[in-house]
């Protein structure tokens, strides 16, 4: 199996940027192209709380905006202020974003740079609704 250890250094570089001021939550996120490019993205919160942004959608519309579309995979790292043991699961939101440019067999990278463990969007979005549908 791939080391993913690389992809998860770049999104604990991006949680360093979380600018959490209201949860104290810091997530990184870091989507490897095709190409082996890296957009990596942190969670932007707001005083008026919805407005604020997961690093997940955050790393996919640097990306998007950047004339990439084609991903092999993303590392998400998040928590607690200084606990990064947990796992940081992607919210329903992101997984439906990811699920817009990725297939099922995306893999998406889940823990530190230390000890990680690779899903498929596949398992984590099962029975996704996307364009096909439409
Ligand atoms: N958050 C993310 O950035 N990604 C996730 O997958 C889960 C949640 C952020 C949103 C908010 O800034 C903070 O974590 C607490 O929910």
């Amino acid at each position: 199996m791939k080391d993913w250890k690389f992809l998860m250094e770049a999104a604990e570089g991006a949680r360093e940027m979380a600018y959490v001021p209201y949860s104290h939550f810091r997530v990184g996120a870091a989507l490897l192209t095709k190409s082996g490019k890296i957009y990596a993205g942190c969670n932007v919160e707001n005083a008026s709380y919805p407005a604020g942004i997961c690093a997940e959608r955050t790393a996919v519309s640097k990306a998007v905006s950047e004339g990439e579309r084609e991903f092999e995979a993303l590392a998400i790292v998040g928590g607690k202020e200084g606990d990064w043991a947990k796992f940081c699961a992607p919210c329903g939101i992101c997984r439906q974003v990811i699920a817009e440019f990725c297939p099922p067999d995306f893999k998406i990278v889940l823990g530190n740079s230390a000890k990680f463990e690779v899903y498929t969007l596949g398992q984590l979005l099962p029975l996704s609704f996307t364009g096909k549908n439409l």
